[in-house]
């Protein structure tokens, strides 16, 4: 079982999108998926609400800070992963989410200059370290990426991070319609037609790869964990 926080204090850097595409990908490679969905704007909601059920895949709105430990309780009983999805805000919610968290995944896009919501977070995460000796693995998730420029665009963020010492997924999300058209129309990738979403096959393998890159980067940290309380 392992709980996924997505967290950038700066709106719209692809938190809810990111949160979709691997809810969905998880539960379609045959995973129980739990979305917690703490922002009030309620995309993923919205979405699940609009969509035919999706095998293994459950949503629970109105996620607040006061509510989130008895969400998180409940979904652990019946999930493989709960991710949480929380607003692109600075909120109590944000350190409480990242406390209760296996690993957090910071999105960020790949093309924008302003990584400063994505900054915070990391922040946050140094402060919680140095002041309560909470390390809670992260990394950050390169979102909106221009296809035609992602090899460059990566290569250069990823370089600038890693003189942080912050972890860069291999696989960011290309800035793909399919992507957008999703929450328009319900359902997932895998439901959509080929015939009327343009690249939709690119996109599908984009996501299937995204989420094998999530999965294998919290198998490493939790079997690192396991490890160190081993010793
Ligand atoms: N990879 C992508 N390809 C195309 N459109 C995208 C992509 N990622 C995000 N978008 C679009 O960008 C907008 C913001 O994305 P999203 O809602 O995922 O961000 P967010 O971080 O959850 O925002 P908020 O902070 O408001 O919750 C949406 O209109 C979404 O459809
Ligand atoms: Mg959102």
């Amino acid at each position: 079982m392992s709980v996924i926080t997505f967290a950038n204090t700066k709106g719209g850097a692809g938190k809810t999108t990111a949160v979709l595409l691997l809810a969905t990908e998880l539960a379609q490679m045959g995973h129980r998926v739990t979305v917690l969905d703490a922002d009030p704007q309620y995309w993923m909601s919205r979405w699940y609400d609009l969509s035919q059920p999706v095998a293994r895949l459950n949503v629970i709105p109105y996620v607040t800070q006061s509510s989130i430990d008895r969400h998180l309780q409940e979904a652990r009983k019946k999930s493989d992963y709960v991710l949480i999805d929380l607003p692109g805000a600075r909120s109590p919610l944000l350190a409480k989410a990242i406390g209760l968290s296996d690993h957090v995944l910071i999105p960020i896009q790949g093309c924008a200059m302003d990584a400063q919501g994505g900054a915070h977070v990391l922040e946050l995460l140094q402060y919680l370290d140095d002041k309560l000796g909470l390390k809670v693995p992260h990394s950050v998730i390169l979102t909106r990426v221009n296809s035609m420029v992602t090899t460059r665009a990566l290569l250069a963020v990823k370089g600038l991070l890693a003189q942080k010492n912050v972890d860069v997924l291999n696989v960011p999300i290309i800035e793909r319609s399919a992507f957008r058209d999703v929450f328009d129309c319900g359902g997932t990738l895998h439901t959509m037609d080929l015939g009327r979403i343009s690249n939709l096959d690119k996109a599908r393998e984009n996501a299937r790869l995204y989420a094998e890159d999530v999965m294998r980067r919290v198998a490493r940290t939790q079997q690192a964990a396991k490890s160190r309380n081993a010793a």
